[in-house]
């Protein structure tokens, strides 16, 4: 019995689901990658807007890129009521649960991407009750949802 299955997602193309229940708290999957300087993927070309979306901060000095073949975690999805985390333990990026999940459910975590004037190019299709419609992470999401209500009201064209 495989630990995750990539299947397709209703959210975006393929999403990771579990293949076993895990307990809220359990290391999920390691989000592994190769390493580059910061320098390095600032001056690389290759790292351009679709490909930052893999890219992790692991310190000061290191980036993970994780669109890598061995690395079955870039297939999690973001959603706006996540079931589980990323955390860094020793050096290693880990997918931990935040809730019990059972076998079938489809894992997501909260990008944390921050709310500035680029927000519109990732448009959140997560559909969770408190989605905001943006690929925003958590404690910004008032920004987006603040933003249109004043719309609504005709306040603010764009
Ligand atoms: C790390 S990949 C996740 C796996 C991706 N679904 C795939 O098939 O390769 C990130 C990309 O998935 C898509 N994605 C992830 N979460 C999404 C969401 N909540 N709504 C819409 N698209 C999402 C975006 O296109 C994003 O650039
Ligand atoms: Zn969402």
């Amino acid at each position: 019995m495989s630990k995750f299955v990539r299947k397709k997602s209703g959210i975006n193309n393929w999403g990771l689901f579990a293949g076993q229940d895990f307990k809220k708290g359990d290391k999920v999957i390691e989000y592994k990658g190769k390493k580059y300087t910061h320098k390095q993927v600032e001056e690389d070309d290759q790292f351009d807007n679709s490909k930052a979306i893999y890219l992790f901060t692991l310190n000061k000095k290191t980036v993970l890129d994780g669109d890598t073949k061995s690395n079955t975690a870039k297939y999690i999805n973001h959603t706006c009521d996540p079931n589980c985390e990323v955390d860094i333990i020793k050096g290693k990026i880990w997918i931990i649960a935040t809730q019990d999940i059972k076998k079938g459910d489809e894992l997501s975590y909260d990008y944390g991407f921050g709310y500035d004037k680029d927000f519109r190019q990732f448009p959140c299709k997560c559909g969770s009750k408190n989605c905001c419609g943006y690929i925003v992470r958590d404690d910004q999401r008032w920004r987006i949802n603040r933003k249109f209500a004043k719309t609504k009201q005709g306040r603010l064209k764009k």
